[in-house]
């Protein structure tokens, strides 16, 4: 387990789900409503289902924190589910007296089947509550944290779409992120942005579903996060994990990723020049197609990682499944789902990569208060540019 760390709790259709974080350094100003606006960010989305309209994600923060200043113990995070109030007898924490209807066609592509079988439970409910993505508002929650701190290093982490369906936006760097931040589909291309929504559309249209691919970048990184000297320390290796745990998402790359199998070495690689007079590296790079990790170490470019997202396992039209109670063919569970959910899963990206370089961080630089993190943080920066 790594310097900064965290675990979740709750189901998606329980009272809500917490967040303990631990590892995070004192003396961080942490003001809630900054975990809010990542937490709305996440909500947003064109393809999210109608539960976004009734959710409004607060995190309230419980333990950790002390006149806005983190103080070096524990956070714990908070946050409500609205719908519970619909679900009291469904997700009910005592015995219930009557029957509730249980789950019993599994969805392939979900949690469902496998789940039901590990867990021995006929109903697949306390499955897909938990595997649902709901858990994911307390990853983003906690991935504020890490963005805060962060922050007070430049670090900046930012996510776009880059596909969805089969509609690619054309890239260009650097990418816009005011109007990212402004498109229904989290994406800089108006014209793709239009063809994805109307393909969201017509998705919706059939009873289908759509996936895609989001990118995350974090800039500001400084040379060696990470390490090449075991399996376990390398940044890429930790990235992936990270990344690759969000629901649906089914492929991880960091740079030019997949598509560097079918290069040549020498269209490969990011030559090494010497810098400019005046700048405080003898060195600089004029491509980064390693995506900003070499030998498992962040070489101090920025961090580009892509991620492919499948589409979405419950249908409007729903697939073939069996009924395990009675073994009989049927269609699977249906229940309000989301068409879409590339551009949200880029902001879930943007809290995995934020975890993970906020433990990298930390685990060079160490420190109980921030000051003491910045101060070596500073004093490394010296000695690698003198
Ligand atoms: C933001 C987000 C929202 C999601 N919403 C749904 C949904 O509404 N319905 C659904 O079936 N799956 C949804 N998923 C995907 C499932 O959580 C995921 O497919 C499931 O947990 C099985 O895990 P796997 O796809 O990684 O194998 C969502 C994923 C994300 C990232």
């Amino acid at each position: 387990m790594g310097q900064f760390h965290f675990v979740t709790a709750g189901e998606s259709h329980g009272k809500g789900l917490v967040a303990i974080v631990e590892g995070m350094v004192a003396g961080l100003s942490l003001p809630h409503e900054y975990i809010t606006r990542d937490l709305k960010r996440r909500q947003a989305g064109y393809g999210r289902s109608s539960r976004m309209n009734i959710e409004q994600d607060e995190a309230e923060i419980i333990s950790g924190v002390r006149h806005g200043l983190t103080i070096g113990s524990p956070i714990s995070l908070v946050i409500q589910n609205r719908v519970w109030q619909d679900w009291r007898e469904t997700m009910r924490v005592a015995p219930v007296d009557k029957e509730v209807e249980p789950v019993t066609s599994p969805r392939p592509g979900h949690a469902d089947l496998a789940g039901a079988i590990k867990y021995g439970t006929e109903d697949i409910r306390p499955i897909l509550e938990r595997a649902s993505a709901r858990e994911t508002a307390a990853r983003v929650a906690v991935g504020a944290v890490a963005r805060r701190f962060l922050e007070a290093f430049d670090i900046a982490i930012h996510s776009h779409t880059i596909c969805i369906g089969n509609h690619r936006a054309k890239q260009r760097e650097p990418v816009d992120w005011q109007q990212v931040e402004g498109s229904p589909v989290r994406c800089a291309d108006a014209g793709a942005e239009k063809a994805m929504m109307t393909s969201i559309d017509m998705a919706k249209g059939e009873g289908e579903t759509l996936g895609g691919v989001f990118e995350v970048i974090a800039s500001g990184v400084p040379v060696g996060l990470g390490s090449h000297v075991q399996w376990y320390r390398r940044l890429d290796g930790r990235i992936a994990q990270a990344v690759m745990s969000i629901n649906a998402v089914k492929g991880v790359e960091v740079g030019t990723g997949f598509a560097v199998a079918n290069m040549k070495g020498s269209q490969a690689h990011d030559i090494i020049e010497p810098a400019r007079q005046g700048t405080a590296l003898p060195w600089r790079r004029v491509s980064n197609r390693a995506g900003g990790i070499e030998g498992g170490m962040s070489n101090g470019e920025p961090i580009v990682v892509r991620a492919a997202v499948k589409p979405i396992a419950t249908l409007g039209k729903p697939l073939p499944s069996v009924d395990l109670s009675s073994g009989e063919a049927t269609e699977a569970h249906y229940e309000r789902s989301d068409i879409c959910v590339v551009p949200a899963a880029g902001i879930i990206g943007e809290a995995m990569l934020a975890t993970t370089l906020a433990d990298a961080m930390l685990e060079k630089f160490g420190g109980d208060h921030l000051k003491e993190t910045l101060a070596n943080y500073h004093s490394y920066g010296t000695s690698i540019s003198s």
